[in-house]
């Protein structure tokens, strides 16, 4: 398929992560759907992009204009058979291959279009994997969108050992159109990013769980001595400390012990700290 093919974009998850998928895409012209399974979590994801329009608009990045035609471009259901048109689907709902398995399984007898795009914004989790529950496992790619979708210009695309050529450059000029910069690899547990930073979270909640400084410092450390926008645990605040856990046990199960969970972080998601998505994580987000 081509991207000059594509109408419909279905988006799976209205979440963190889906709804700023969604966002981009009908920023970029594209016909959107986005499902989730309850219409609380829909509406909250609608919320969460109109936010984010009027905040472009406030910074004159984009016209009154523009965000109103974007948002009459998102559809919302929670019902996976409204994907029966659509050309691409992007996954983002929770990390747990079972779910994610289960869903696309479903969705490969929902979509009519036979060379329909099948991809996943896992953090970690095998693109391989995935791919033998549709019926075109060449047509599945991995398609990972960083946080906050819309400021974030970096896209990785990961390579599963069936995806065709085919569907690997389609996912390169799909992502150069919504406006970001496709980064390639191969698929491996974390792909480049997760690989690297999950570990880093990791190994700054390590810092914190010993007593070697307090939250903040750890925080304003990394930021000064790094150059980097956020310390490890206000990073791991904004992604949501479920997905980083679930994140860094992949890295520990597939690739070794080197990766071994923080047990405060094990802690933290077990009593429902996730972070900003909750209004509590390293921080307290409620006030
Ligand atoms: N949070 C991040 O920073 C980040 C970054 C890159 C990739 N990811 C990945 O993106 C995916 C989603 O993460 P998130 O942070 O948006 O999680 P989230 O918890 O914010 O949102 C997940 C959403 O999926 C919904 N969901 C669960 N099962 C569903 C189903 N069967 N159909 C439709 N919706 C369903 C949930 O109700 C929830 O609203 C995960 O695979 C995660 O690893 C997350």
């Amino acid at each position: 398929m081509k991207v000059d093919d594509v109408k419909v974009v279905g988006v799976l998850g209205a979440g963190t992560m889906g709804n700023g998928i969604a966002q981009v895409c009908a920023m970029a012209g594209f016909e959107v759907i986005m499902r989730d399974i309850k219409q609380e979590f829909v509406d909250r994801g609608m919320q969460t992009i109109k936010k984010s329009l009027s905040k472009f608009v406030e910074k004159g990045k984009i016209s009154e204009d523009d965000m109103n035609a974007t948002l009459s471009r998102i559809k919302t259901t929670l019902d996976l058979k409204d994907f029966e048109n659509v050309d691409v689907v992007i996954e983002a709902v929770i990390e747990n291959m079972d779910v994610k398995k289960q869903v696309f399984k479903e969705l490969s007898e929902i979509v009519k279009r036979e060379d329909a795009i099948f991809a996943s914004n896992t953090s970690t989790l095998s693109i391989t994997e995935m791919a033998t529950v549709v019926k075109k496992p060449e047509n599945f790619v991995g398609i990972h969108f960083m946080n906050p979708v819309p400021l974030m210009k970096g896209v990785e695309i990961v390579r599963g050992l069936l995806t065709s050529d085919e569907t690997l450059n389609f996912a390169v000029e799909f992502v150069k159109r919504i406006g970001k910069e496709p980064v390639v690899c191969k698929d491996s547990a974390g792909f480049i990013s997760n690989r690297i930073l999950m570990p880093w979270i990791n190994e700054g909640i390590y810092v914190l769980y010993e007593g070697i400084a307090t939250k903040e410092e750890i925080d304003k450390g990394m930021r000064l001595f790094t150059n980097v926008p956020m310390g490890p645990l206000e990073l791991a605040d904004l992604i949501g400390l479920d997905i980083c856990l679930a994140a860094i046990e992949t890295l520990h199960r597939e690739l070794g012990d080197k990766y071994k969970p923080c047990p405060l972080l094990k802690q933290m998601v077990r009593a429902g700290l996730l972070g900003r998505k909750t209004g509590r994580g390293f921080y307290d987000y409620t006030k």
